[in-house]
């Protein structure tokens, strides 16, 4: 069994899925930003601003589709990933889909210090989020499960996945 983590920027993904990691004995961790970081071997700024966004997304469904092929892994994804069908399906078919799910202005308070996040640079953030929040929550709900983070910490809500997923954790 996969698990995935999607949800926005700021929706904690990264930082559960790690804590997840240590609880779950026989997974192991992905992080497909930081797949294609290795590869590309740049930031992903460096290649929004050189290659595009259609090009980090061509690479990200491609490093989405190996993944897959592997088994027992908790996989956290981009915000993005589910703005194509073809990706959100595939993570449906081959893993348990989680949304991380979280207010908007609870998502800006994550992210506004951070500048590590292309779609977040140069623009006014906060209606940023509203908008993208806006554009793919359809997407988002169609995951396996959702759950609120909102006041959570990432503790809590990896207890909370476990739980769902009627594993047990080793600590
Ligand atoms: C993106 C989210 C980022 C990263 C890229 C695009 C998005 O990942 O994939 O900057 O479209 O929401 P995080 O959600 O981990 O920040």
């Amino acid at each position: 069994m996969n698990i995935s983590l999607i949800g926005m920027m700021g929706s904690g993904k990264s930082t559960i899925a790690k804590i997840l990691r240590e609880k779950l004995d026989d997974f192991s961790l992905v992080d497909t930003d930081s797949l294609i970081v290795e590869q590309e071997k740049v930031s992903i700024n460096r290649i929004f601003a050189d290659k595009g966004e259609d090009y980090f997304r061509i690479i990200e469904s491609q490093i989405l589709n190996d993944v897959l092929k592997k088994d027992n892994q908790i996989i956290s994804t981009g915000g993005g990933i589910v703005v194509k069908d073809s990706n959100l399906n595939l993570l449906k078919d081959n893993s348990i889909v989680f949304f991380l799910s979280a207010d908007d202005s609870i998502l800006f308070d994550r992210v506004k210090n951070n500048n590590e996040r292309p779609l977040l640079n140069d623009v006014d953030i906060k209606e940023r989020i509203k908008n993208l929040l806006c554009l793919r929550l359809s997407q988002y709900e169609k995951a396996h499960y959702t759950i609120d983070t909102n006041y959570k910490t990432p503790e809590t809500v990896a207890n909370e996945i476990i739980r769902k997923l009627g594993l047990d954790a080793n600590h």
